[in-house]
């Protein structure tokens, strides 16, 4: 017999669920009921009292969600999960749970830009100072802080240029300040960076890209400690935002966890050869993976990261142009926003996902105009690059040079 604890792959496939508590059904059931009946009145009003437990309202609890937000807060390493409808859903729900208006938010330079315009465009009209600071080097944090600073957020490796933030530094940094940390854990996903374990509070994710992993589903999930978890749900979820997940999505993505472990297997291995190939390329002038040992911050990844992931960004000789060249030279790789589905994927950030910012702002904060994110999918590697080669050589440029 062993005292072992199951590890990541099997949490992700069992935990929370026994068949025989199901009439023997394998697969979880399918939850579809929008409100729950009560055995008594008094028991329906204990149940809104707090006073006994069950299901009431499946914008508040629902128990398809129970399940894939036990099984997410395990792989995480928290106490608790909170299941939400998009990655949207999930940040805009933590936000206005820990903020009031006079608070500070300090982020990072670099978010994706939805977050990006929520913080400056949302949050900032109700009186919430939005701080960016260079999170690459913690000392600039701890510059920063104030006993205004409620929270601390930040996207490691960040969408779409790729910087790394040191979790644990940050993350002491800014409790000796008392704010709470917030990490976008989208990117890595819980098989490559468990934030919670580095010292974060709370970790948010849009399910929509590697925890769905099928590019069928927009969902977002997050996780922390089982009070704040609470409170995220019963104010900034049910009263805030009503961003509550729709049972049938939550089937999806708790179908797309069981793969989770062998998919990133497979996307960090092609990435890091898509990677050296596009290093190797003529007209490629800059490839930002934190797997080749280029990278800034490789030393970072190697120690905070056990595998580098699958997002790539890279620029051409010949900026924008060159990169829409590339793109519309592509015959496998799909042209779409979105990312950790099994098709690889291109797009233009300052174009496309971090339009929200102005050129200025994308200046400062360190999106070039010429960055093309690739997601790397989980075709075979030879034809990726296949793909990619052909559409670098094609171009008029390099083959007129
Ligand atoms: C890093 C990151 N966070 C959050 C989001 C928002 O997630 P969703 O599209 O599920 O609302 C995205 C979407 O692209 C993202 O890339």
């Amino acid at each position: 017999m062993t005292t072992r604890s199951p590890s990541f792959s099997t949490r992700a496939i069992h935990h929370g669920y026994n068949p025989m508590d199901n009439e023997g059904a394998l697969t979880p059931p399918l939850h579809l009921t929008s409100t729950f009946a009560f055995e008594s009145a008094e028991a329906g009003g204990e149940m809104f009292a707090g006073e006994r437990p069950g299901h009431v309202y499946s914008r508040i609890s629902n128990p398809t969600l129970d399940l894939l937000e036990k099984r997410i807060a395990v792989l995480e390493g928290a106490e608790a999960g909170l299941a939400l409808s998009s990655g949207m859903g999930a940040i805009a729900a933590t936000l206005w749970t820990l903020l009031a208006p006079g608070d500070e938010v300090i982020v990072d330079k670099t978010l994706y830009g939805c977050t990006f315009a929520f913080m400056r465009h949302g949050l900032a009209k109700f009186g919430i100072t939005i701080t960016h600071v260079d999170m690459t080097e913690p000392q600039n944090l701890a510059a920063a802080i104030s006993e205004k600073t409620r929270v601390v957020y930040f996207e490691t490796p960040a969408n779409p240029n790729m910087r790394l933030v040191d979790i644990a530094a940050v993350s002491e940094i800014a409790h000796a300040g008392g704010a709470t940390v917030v990490v976008d854990n989208t990117y890595a996903t819980p098989y490559l960076t468990r934030p919670i374990e580095l010292g974060a509070d709370i970790v948010v994710h849009s399910a929509t890209k590697y925890l769905g992993g099928h590019g069928d589903v927009v969902a977002g999930l997050l996780v922390g400690r089982a009070e704040q978890v609470s409170q995220i749900r019963l104010y900034g979820m049910k009263d805030m935002t009503g961003a509550v997940m729709a049972p049938f999505n939550a089937m999806l993505i708790l179908r797309g966890l069981k793969t989770l472990a062998l998919r990133m297997e497979r996307h960090c291995a092609n990435a890091q050869e898509v990677a050296a190939m596009l290093e190797g390329a003529a007209g490629v002038t800059k490839v930002q993976y934190p797997g080749l040992r280029s990278f800034a911050q490789h030393e970072l990844a190697a120690r905070q990261m056990p595998g580098f992931g699958a997002m790539i960004a890279f620029e051409l000789d010949g900026g924008i142009e060159a990169g829409r060249r590339l793109m519309n030279r592509l015959a496998m790789i799909g042209r779409a926003v979105s990312l950790g589905d099994a098709e690889s994927l291109i797009q233009h950030p300052a174009s496309m996902t971090h339009s929200t910012y102005t050129a200025e702002e994308r200046a400062e904060h360190g999106i070039s105009d010429g960055l093309i994110r690739l997601s790397v999918g989980l075709e075979d590697v030879a034809d990726i690059i296949d793909d990619l080669a052909q559409a670098l050589e094609g171009d008029p440029v390099r083959a007129a040079a």
